[in-house]
């Protein structure tokens, strides 16, 4: 065991300051006297070198910038941590010389964007919040963890759980969509999922849930743009996942890069320091965004660096990434104001103590063991895993005529799409490890499962070129059967990468319409990171499965989909649009005095051109069986405000011919209350396998605080009178209504999106 530096200066203090022996005290007392004596004995450059985050190299060439100079840094304790750094041994040299080679030896922290996967890349985030299983999202943040710490990292920049209600803002990948509540479950569900039962442990890393604010509020979906939401929305939907991670114990936040109501989020004292840690009382580690401090300049509210250094750190944000500007700008806006000493040494033992709860005083090398690095990353189980994931994730949109599943004896089936062959597409937008050789492509896939398979690309993605389309209609006319894979590559979303047109990309729709024209029977696939307006797709094709950018395993989880040995039970986490003017379409909308109606002459909330209802609504998915709902019992029509819960029951059968996954999806209308509320609201959820016939009960418990809202007067506030709940396939497809009491009044205490509503199944009677 490594004589720890925090040992050695308790030991000191002990002497000093006459406390207790260590033995005597409980262990959260004597962890706190160390991280005192730490502190004590450090200067003001060790102190801010602490909140320093440098890059160690570039997204795709990590380590790069580990040069003499850069570990020089190291040696003086200029450096707290590193991001875009990874390999057991590497790392294990660099912690080597923190640890050995500076005064105080305290080790560094080392990071990188794991969103989803390291390795083993699986579905991208808003993919997987597709699933609508959070334990399949945890278990892919376990994998995750598994290897990232293998690889010796300590911290993984995600969950991403920006809520995200225009697709043109491309980071609407990086998320769970739409939906507060969805989002929650998808958030809590990741931060346990990276960061397991004990910190301490070598496999566990700590989430770093981004980007804090309303990042996805971004206007126009231009990213980095600023949000103008009001206090309601802000509390009751953008800042609702990032609750439900503080519950779930997110270890620390990233602040996002962009203004909300004008204030600059990383110099936002009253979102920071007063909502986040005051009223949540959370008092983990908060990490700026990339330049972020620096970029405060930018927004215009800081008039220098040493400004801007004063703001962030006022904000109470702990770490600049890679801006250099409390490195290089803290020190003076300190020497002119010694009033941000307790703000530095606040800052400081937050850092120090995340050190100490990944177990780095203990032992700073237990995350770099190249044995457990070869054995864990990217293992048979942890594919398997990519496979089951990537399945549960798809969605079947349409399927006319069922067409689909596609029969084991189909003859020649025609592949059609630059994407089917596209291996670096599935991995993403936030690749980390990832490797295109370790994709299985849906045109390999499909190559291998059947023998009659012609391929031909069409036409690129997005360039304008449409040379290979008579080829691809020949491939169409001389086959049975059409696959078509249409969408977006990779980098066409992500950071930076907004769109003004969410319609198909380059010349797509017309290789469709060509496609379309040969009659033969069309299923497409729609493949990448954003909800598309594809209305002539949803018009002409026979069937259409989302199947996003799915990772490692897309092919194979694409093929066993197409031919049924999976069957898709996945629902959509955004709405897709019917054309690009038509967002936001999120289904979560408040009522209008004048609700759409069809009669020209009346005027009602509508468009001229276009139905006011999305393409395909929040939580729509098909399958390849039917579900039945039964009648909803609740075992109270009337609970008081305080410290009331009812329970729901509802019995759902398979009625169809095969296995399926159903998303039992249960909503809530609030349709009277001082203010305004959403037409609809997600309330709970549960995916349930059925077979043939089965029928299972389920049962949802919810808490009076659960229907509270964020009052005129501020402050969450649960009110009497009616409250109508839904259950049902899909936000548009409500099978099942019921309506109870809330009796009195009561304040809440959090957002209530960011409540689980408990739920449990149980076999019912075979109809
Ligand atoms: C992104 C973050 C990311 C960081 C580090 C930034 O540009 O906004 O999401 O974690 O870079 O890669």
């Amino acid at each position: 065991m490594i004589r720890t530096l925090l040992a050695a200066c308790l030991a000191v203090a002990t002497v000093l300051a006459d406390t207790p022996p260590a033995w005597a005290q409980d262990e959260a007392a004597v962890q706190d006297t160390d991280i005192d004596a730490l502190l004590a004995r450090m200067t003001l450059d060790e102190k801010i070198g602490q909140l320093v985050q440098r890059m160690g190299g570039r997204s795709k060439s990590l380590n790069s910038r580990l040069g003499p100079e850069e570990l020089d840094k190291v040696r003086r304790g200029e450096v707290g941590s590193y991001l875009h750094v990874a390999g057991a041994e590497p790392l294990r040299e660099l912690q080597r010389v923190a640890v050995e080679e500076s005064r105080l030896g305290i080790p560094l922290l080392f990071s990188m964007d794991v969103v989803h996967g390291y390795r083993t890349i699986f579905p991208v985030p808003l993919a997987m919040a597709a699933s609508w299983d959070p334990d399949a999202a945890e278990r892919h943040a376990r994998i995750a963890a598994r290897e990232a710490s293998a690889a010796g990292l300590h911290w993984t920049f995600a969950p991403m759980v920006d809520i995200a209600r225009d697709p043109r803002w491309g980071r609407i990948v990086e998320g769970a969509g739409e939906d507060p509540y969805l989002g929650s479950r998808m958030a809590a569900a990741q931060v346990r999922g990276f960061q397991g039962d004990d910190l301490a442990e070598a496999d566990t890393i700590i989430a770093g849930t981004k980007h804090f604010g309303a990042y996805g509020a971004a206007e126009g979906g231009r990213d980095y743009a600023g949000a103008d939401v009001g206090e309601r929305t802000l509390r009751e939907t953008y800042l609702a996942p990032f609750r439900a991670a503080a519950e779930a114990g997110t270890a620390s936040y990233m602040t996002a890069f962009n203004a909300v109501d004008g204030v600059p989020t990383t110099g936002n004292a009253a979102l920071l320091r007063t909502t986040l840690r005051e009223e949540w009382g959370w008092n983990g580690l908060l990490l700026s965004d990339w330049r972020a401090v620096e970029e405060l300049m930018a927004h215009g509210v800081a008039g220098s660096r040493e400004d801007a250094a004063r703001l962030a750190l006022e904000a109470s944000v702990d770490m600049d990434m890679v801006a250099d500007v409390y490195a290089l700008d803290l020190k003076r806006a300190i020497e002119t104001d010694p009033g941000l000493i307790p703000l530095l040494d606040q800052a400081v033992r937050r850092v120090l103590e995340t050190k100490r709860k990944l177990g780095l005083f203990e032992d700073p090398y237990q995350y770099h063991d190249i044995a457990r690095e070869a054995e864990v990353i990217l293992s048979d189980l942890h594919r398997r895993a990519a496979r089951e994931i990537a399945q549960e994730s798809i969605v079947l949109l349409k399927n006319e005529g069922n067409v689909l599943p596609l029969a084991k004896d189909a003859k020649r089936i025609a592949l059609v799409g630059a994407l089917a062959d596209d291996a670096l597409s599935q991995l993403g937008s936030w690749r980390a490890q990832g490797r295109a050789e370790d994709v299985v492509t849906l045109r390999a896939a499909l190559e291998a499962a059947h023998s009659d398979v012609v391929f031909a690309s069409g036409t690129d993605t997005r360039a304008d070129d449409v040379q290979g389309l008579p080829e691809a209609v020949a491939a169409a006319e001389g086959a049975d059967l059409v696959v078509l894979a249409l969408g977006e590559d990779f980098d066409w979303s992500g950071e930076a990468r907004s769109r003004s047109s969410l319609e198909l990309p380059g010349r797509q729709r017309e290789l469709f319409e060509a496609l379309a024209a040969t009659g033969k029977p069309l299923v497409v696939v729609l493949m990448g990171g954003r909800p598309l307006a594809i209305p002539e797709v949803a018009e002409r094709a026979d069937a259409v499965l989302q199947t996003w950018l799915l990772g490692i395993e897309a092919g194979p989880a694409i093929v066993a989909t197409l031919f049924g040995e999976s069957n898709p039970g996945g629902k959509l986490p955004a709405s897709f649009p019917r054309a690009t003017g038509q967002v936001p379409v999120n289904y979560d909308h408040l009522p209008s005095g004048r609700p759409a109606d069809p009669d020209p002459s009346k005027d009602t909330a509508r468009y001229m051109d276009q139905p006011i209802t999305p393409l395909y609504a929040f939580g729509h998915g098909l399958s390849y069986t039917s579900f039945d709902y039964g009648e909803i019992v609740v075992d109270k029509n009337e609970i008081p405000a305080a410290g009331g819960s009812l329970t729901l029951t509802i019995p759902v059968t398979n009625s169809g011919p095969v296995r399926g996954d159903e998303v039992v999806q249960l909503y809530m209308r609030d349709p009277v209350a001082s203010v305004s509320r959403p037409v609809m609201q997600l309330r709970g959820f549960r995916r349930v396998g059925l077979r043939a016939g089965e029928t299972n009960i389920l049962t949802f418990t919810l808490e009076s605080e659960q229907f509270a809202l964020w009052a005129a007067e501020g402050g969450w506030k649960v009110e009497p009178g009616e409250i109508e709940l839904m259950v049902g396939a899909a936000s548009d497809d409500i099978r099942q209504r019921v309506t109870v009491r809330i009796s009195g009044e009561t304040a809440g205490t959090i957002a209530p999106a960011a409540i689980e509503t408990l739920s449990t199944v149980s076999a019912g009677v075979e109809p």
